[in-house]
């Protein structure tokens, strides 16, 4: 596996695969890489010849008070695990390479509407920056495919939104989320719970579980059973930003037995924000 932190020899690279006629899969991530991530390479092997991975901690979606700064950064075990699962190609700029008039100057990619809802509402600025790491990623890889995790379901719909709407023609493919035994999704950030927030946390997917049935069993006010969601995660001892049952095309908030629905749930546990969806 080839590790490329330079831009002209990435770009070396993918046009002699170009050239080659090989079809290329990019998988974007931050590292300290799990299964979830190693899930996304292995069906990007289904997808193409070529698989690229980039692990890069975007400062530019990070909010003020986020944990960039404390965010894992485990290269070596990331090229292991990506070495493991084929990757072929592993590309880790700097943030100076990404962004060398600094972020203040750095022009922007917006999505309305669907990013300003949900995560977007509590994180300001965060979708921007994640649709402008993206869109620069795919100029630079130049995949016929991405892979992202529904895990981060807004997240995807976000991509999906601004790479039709700026016409990048590479198809985005959606991953089903990788979860613990006990049903947590995996995540970088379950790794700053404690021992006990760890044994409370899979809560949170059983009361997605839970209101998926209530849906599906056809109690139709959905802004009460979000309310019973939220008491519940709080008496449990989390403090939960939203509980949203969702139309899963846009987005916004539905509120009858609209198909097809997505629940979107994000929860603090101490000054851990996990974040989980379930569709109905
Ligand atoms: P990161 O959190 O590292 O996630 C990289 C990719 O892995 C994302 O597509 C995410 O949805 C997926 N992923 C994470 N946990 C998963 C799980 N349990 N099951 C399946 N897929 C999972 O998401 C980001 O990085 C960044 O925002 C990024 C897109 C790289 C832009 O900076």
């Amino acid at each position: 596996m080839q590790i490329i932190a330079e831009v002209a020899q990435l770009r070396t690279t993918v046009s002699d695969w170009r050239r080659a006629g090989l079809k290329i899969a990019f998988v974007p991530t931050m590292g300290n890489l799990h299964a979830g991530h190693f899930k996304l390479v292995d069906e990007a092997k289904k997808h193409a010849d070529k698989v690229i991975v980039s692990i890069f901690v975007n400062p530019m979606q990070f909010g003020p008070t986020e944990d960039l700064a404390k965010y894992p950064r485990t290269l070596t075990a990331d090229c292991e695990g990506l070495t493991a699962h084929q990757a072929d190609l592993v590309f880790t700029p700097t943030p100076e390479l990404m962004y060398p008039r600094g972020l203040e100057s750095q022009t922007a990619v917006e999505v309305p509407k669907v990013g300003d809802l949900h995560c977007g509402a509590s994180r300001p600025g965060h979708f921007r920056g994640v649709a402008t790491i993206v869109s620069k990623l795919f100029n630079l890889v130049q995949p016929d495919v991405a892979l992202f995790g529904k895990k981060d379901y807004q997240q995807l719909a976000v991509i999906r939104r601004f790479t039709e709407d700026l016409s990048f023609g590479i198809d985005i493919v959606g991953v089903d989320t990788e979860r613990a035994a006990d049903g947590l999704a995996l995540s970088s950030r379950n790794g700053f719970l404690t021992p006990e927030q760890r044994a409370t946390a899979p809560l949170i997917y059983q009361q997605l579980q839970w209101l998926q049935q209530q849906i599906i069993d056809g109690f139709a006010d959905f802004r009460a059973l979000e309310q019973q969601v939220a008491t519940t995660l709080q008496q449990a001892g989390f403090r939960p930003d939203y509980v949203h049952i969702c139309d899963r095309q846009s987005l916004d908030l539905a509120d009858s037995n609209q198909t097809p629905l997505v629940i979107l749930l994000a929860a603090f546990l101490g000054s851990t924000r996990l974040i989980d969806n379930l569709e109905v």
